[in-house]
């Protein structure tokens, strides 16, 4: 890679975590408002398919308000979670969420999901909820996400599906284009914030290039599943496990 595409990624990641700052404290209350709730719904169905194991944690990447660490902690109660993200404000947010539930196994760090700060082969399963889209570039958060995994580990990401497919009839388009800017923009008083949304979702890969992206980075077992018509997809991708040794001649 080279050093102005450093400093474009960089640029990017400075811009995003600006952006996510200055919504942090609108943040929750819009998702939930803007998906009619189904935001949590979501995360519920990702986590489903979290799997510990000997390393007994889990990693959350773009972890924001530390709603997914939560739902994680509520389904496996006996893992510990990291949740990272390049955003502090959001983190903070969510760290409220933690005093006030008395919840002491979820560690928020911040941190950048292209260069983690963690050894290989240190988590079980991560976990990224509608956070790969807004990271750049992909590839680099797939190469650390394949280090920092035990082998056998898996990882399970949520993401809007391309907004350039038509979804009941195009009125979903329409609510995009439109309706979710304009309403972000109302609320939060942010108009770059619920802009950016709209265009990142119209921008995204298809599910199957995702997968493909995924095949790429050195993953095995990838496969993705379409909820409410496609508006969002789920993608499960495992690292192989490693081969066994044949056991010594007794
Ligand atoms: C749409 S929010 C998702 C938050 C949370 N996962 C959820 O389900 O609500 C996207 C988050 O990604 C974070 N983010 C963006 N780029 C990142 C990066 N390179 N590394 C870590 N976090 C990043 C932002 O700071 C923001 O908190």
């Amino acid at each position: 890679m080279t050093r102005s595409n450093d400093a474009l990624f960089e640029g990017h990641s400075r811009r995003v975590a600006s952006m996510f700052g200055r919504i942090a404290g609108w943040y929750d209350f819009l998702n939930h408002f803007l998906s009619l709730g189904l935001d949590m719904y979501w995360r519920y169905r990702l986590v489903r398919f979290v799997r510990t194991g000997d390393t007994g944690r889990v990693l959350d990447l773009a972890a924001g308000t530390l709603d997914v660490a939560r739902e994680i902690r509520r389904q496996k109660p006996d893992g510990a979670v990291l949740g990272l993200d390049l955003t502090l404000p959001m983190l903070r947010r969510g760290l409220g969420k933690l005093q006030r539930h008395g919840e002491t196994q979820i560690l928020p760090v911040g941190g950048d999901a292209t260069t983690l700060p963690l050894p290989e082969r240190s988590v079980d399963c991560i976990t990224i909820a509608f956070g790969i889209r807004n990271i750049q570039p992909r590839s680099d958060a797939y190469a650390e996400m394949h280090r920092v995994l035990a082998p056998g580990g898996r990882v399970c990401i949520l993401e809007f599906g391309s907004g350039r497919n038509r979804i009941w009839k195009g009125l979903y388009n329409v609510y995009l284009k439109t309706i979710l800017p304009l309403t972000g923009r109302l609320i939060s008083r942010d108009a770059e914030a619920y802009a950016y949304l709209a265009e990142t979702i119209q921008a995204f890969p298809e599910a199957r290039e995702l997968a493909g992206e995924l095949l790429e980075a050195g993953f095995t077992r990838v496969g993705y599943l379409p909820l409410q018509s496609g508006i969002v997809y789920l993608h499960v991708a495992e690292k192989a496990a490693e081969e066994k040794g044949t056991p010594p001649d007794c």
